[in-house]
């Protein structure tokens, strides 16, 4: 910019990048809320498919980069094409995803077993517009089928359910879903595609917090929702008018979490299968959930519909511990843990812990959560990448240093 121009003028003179840079090894962060056009023709056609990024909130490099890298996670062994979309939070990928797909007077078959926040988008917002929902057992075939109505827009669950780890049969949900000519979406978060790939089991749409696994280091927010390209088309209308895109930070930061999701994810199941089998031999406690027991409801299923690597089945890494002695018994126990830190959300490097009552399920009447298989003493542990040992050792003393032994 040449010095005709004044002060001002010059400050905010375009910063475009014309030299030739080489191809660097990652997609740079696009810190662009705007795109640049040579004429109007191209900013027009731009709004149209036009293959040109123009506005961050409608698309954006590093968004896109990260959800087409996700659904070659979740669709890459599938004969037909997937597409992905980025969102600014799980809850963004799950309500833009729900709002999409349903209208006033739809109806919806969900689990009773949902993240806290989800159960009451179903239960509260989605009521409000005029959308019913019936929460079902979700591990009943059966009552699914049975709550399925000539109006239901679709079936909501979680492969792996938050926090209790009841297994989705997904296959037959599936069935179910598509006998009534009505959608199957999944949220995968819990597993993960390193886990499970539920289009691969018949499901329509997968949904991931990427806050979580995805991410995987507890330091970007984000969401993701992986479906065939006319389901995601729908979903992105939504998304482009709501507004809740995946910010190019958090997506630069979420794609790079990625490339380490096998390695992460194998390890934290391997772990959280000792961690569980450990817990369960405690005498103060008197729960553990977590699929590689043989006791849990969804190890079978598991066995079935998830991953194995030389390390065995991944159940996947969260173990929910119940000790004796009720909702004082829990807070307790997580409070004297030491190694394992009191704190939100899972999924990251670190082991993470929360009183599921109070906390990630406080939204949940006791009844509800009765219902969900949650008890009010329940501890959630998402395992991260410690040693096994020491995050044994630290969980067994803090069990030993209850008042409460049975
Ligand atoms: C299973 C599940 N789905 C969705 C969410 C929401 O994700 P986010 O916090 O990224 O909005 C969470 C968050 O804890 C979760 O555990």
């Amino acid at each position: 910019m040449t010095q005709r121009y004044g002060e001002h003028t010059r400050a905010v003179g375009l910063s475009r990048d014309d030299r030739s840079v080489g191809v660097p090894m990652r997609i740079p962060v696009y810190r662009a809320s705007t795109y640049a056009f040579e004429n109007s023709q191209e900013y027009a056609e731009s709004l149209y498919g036009g293959g040109r990024y123009s506005y961050a909130r409608i698309d954006s490099p590093n968004s896109d980069a990260f959800a087409a890298a996700v659904a070659a996670l979740e669709g890459g062994r599938l004969d037909r094409e997937v597409h992905g979309q980025g969102f600014a939070s799980g809850m963004a990928a799950i309500s833009t995803a729900l709002l999409a797909l349903t209208r006033a007077g739809a109806h919806v078959v969900a689990s009773r077993a949902l993240y806290g926040n989800t159960y009451k988008l179903l239960d509260v917002l989605l009521r409000r517009f005029g959308v019913d929902v019936d929460f079902v057992d979700i591990t009943d075939a059966a009552a699914v089928r049975a709550a399925v109505r000539p109006e239901t827009a679709l079936v909501y669950t979680e492969t792996l359910s938050n926090p209790s780890m009841l297994v989705s049969d997904l296959p037959a949900l599936a069935a179910v879903a598509r006998e009534a000519d009505t959608l199957l979406v999944v949220d995968s978060t819990f597993a993960s595609p390193v886990v499970c790939r539920p289009l691969e089991h018949g499901a329509d749409v997968v949904l991931h917090s990427a806050t979580k696994y995805l991410g995987g280091h507890s330091d970007a927010t984000g969401g993701v929702a992986v479906a065939r390209p006319d389901l995601m088309d729908r979903i992105r209308e939504a998304r482009v008018d709501l507004g809740p895109h995946l910010a190019a930070d958090e997506a630069f930061l979420l794609h790079r979490g990625l490339e380490t999701l096998p390695l992460r994810m194998a390890r934290q199941c391997a772990t959280a299968a000792e961690f569980a089998a450990a817990m369960l031999r405690h005498p103060a406690v008197a729960r553990v959930d977590h699929p590689s027991l043989p006791g849990h409801q969804g190890h079978e299923l598991a066995r079935k519909l998830f991953d194995a690597g030389p390390e065995g089945t991944r159940y996947g890494a969260v173990v929910t511990v119940t000790p004796h002695g009720g909702r004082d018994a829990g807070t307790a126990f997580a409070d004297g843990l030491r190694l394992a830190t009191i704190a939100p959300s899972l999924g990251g490097t670190h082991t993470i812990v929360s009183h599921a009552a109070s906390t990630t399920h406080r939204q949940m009447p006791d009844e509800a959560l009765r219902a969900a298989g949650i008890e009010p003493g329940a501890v959630r542990f998402s395992i991260g990448l410690e040693d096994p040992a020491d995050l044994i050792a630290d969980a067994l003393r803090a069990l030993d240093e209850l008042p409460v032994k049975e």
